[in-house]
């Protein structure tokens, strides 16, 4: 039996922890035969909620859960942790502007960046999907100097699933057929979600209707969230986790031979995106390391849109610079 890991869901009490924390206890993230130690970190008022989620949890008896922390405190939560799942975040209340949700983050996502910094394993990976995510994600690494930034990332993997969905349905194949799907950029209505490299059972797709894709496909995939509060009257739980436990998996233990997964990770520049920012790019990940997938043919029309979702994370970043440690 390997030794087992300490992984950090913060935002336990949340309707994602809920989905998350079973499923990482079970196996489904890091493989059925990698035991954890659970980390969840919240707030004050939430912890006896937390208390009732620890009791289930305790109740699954997983074999593979061999210890819980339950904590309100960050300095405890991220103590020798090996992967974090940041998801608890400010919401935006009724007349929040964008730039107070992101001030309001900013203040969360820096202490957890420092307690990260101070008390994590230095090879922690991070993985931010509280919103703005990418965002989020580039205030904690910002706040964590002695790590390593390329181990600060954010969640672009829901639009991923979502947009493969859309394509299988379109296409009426199986999900499990298609491949090379990329989500650019933000996790907001400016992403990309970019079929050029799409293949279905490793050839390439062609003669798929551009203005069903512009007008249609894009903007489904970019619009879902809101699709689903719509419908369920709350945000995706049950997806989002499973996202998140799909964008974990791929960096802990690879992505399959000709095909990449979507993460949002901090810019080298490729593709003539800004340095820094935590931009969603096509990559493929083998023993924990993820890569950038390069010299994919990028059209005018994709260059358009690469550059929208690359000018709002300028603008996010500079709404938050002063706030960097
Ligand atoms: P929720 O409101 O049900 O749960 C959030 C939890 O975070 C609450 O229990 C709250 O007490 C906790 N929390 C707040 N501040 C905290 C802090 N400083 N430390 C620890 N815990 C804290 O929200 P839900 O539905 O679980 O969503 C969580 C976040 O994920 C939201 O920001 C949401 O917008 C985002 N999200 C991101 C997606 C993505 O694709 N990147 C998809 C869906 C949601």
């Amino acid at each position: 039996m390997k030794s087992p890991v300490r992984v950090v869901v913060t935002g336990a009490a949340g309707q994602i922890g809920y989905q998350l924390l079973f499923r990482i206890a079970a196996g489904n993230m890091l493989g059925d035969d990698q035991p954890v130690i659970l980390h969840l970190l919240e707030i004050p008022p939430a912890m006896q909620a937390v208390q009732g989620v620890v009791m289930e949890l305790e109740d699954c008896a997983f074999p593979l859960l061999q210890g819980i922390v339950a904590t309100d405190d960050a300095n405890v939560a991220f103590k020798d942790a090996d992967y974090a799942l940041l998801v608890g975040a400010m919401p935006r209340g009724p007349g929040m502007e964008r730039s107070d949700l992101l001030k309001k983050n900013a203040e969360i996502f820096s202490v957890q960046g420092k307690a990260i910094n101070n008390h994590a394993n230095k090879d922690i990976k991070v993985l931010v999907v509280g919103n703005p995510a990418n965002t989020n994600a580039l205030i904690a690494q910002q706040n964590a100097p002695n790590i390593n930034p390329a181990q600060f990332t954010a969640m672009v993997r829901l639009d991923h699933n979502r947009a493969i969905a859309q394509m299988a349905d379109k296409l009426s194949v199986g999900t499990h057929e298609l491949s090379n799907m990329t989500i650019w950029g933000n996790h907001s209505s400016t992403q990309y979600p970019d079929i050029s490299q799409l293949k279905v059972n490793g050839e390439v797709v062609k003669d798929i209707d551009h203005n069903w894709y512009e007008n249609d496909f894009i903007p489904t995939v970019q619009q879902r969230g809101a699709a689903i509060i719509k419908a369920r009257g709350a945000s995706s739980a049950a997806s989002a986790a499973s996202a998140a436990i799909d964008h974990m998996k791929s960096w802990a233990l690879g992505t399959p031979d000709k095909d990449w997964v979507s993460m949002a990770i901090p810019s080298d520049g490729s593709y003539g995106i800004e340095p820094g920012v935590i931009f969603g790019y096509p990559v493929t990940c083998a023993n924990g390391q993820y890569r950038i997938v390069q010299d994919i043919p990028i059209s005018d029309f994709s260059q358009q849109r690469i550059d929208a979702t690359n000018q709002e994370l300028r603008e996010e970043r500079a709404a938050v610079e002063h706030l960097f440690s």
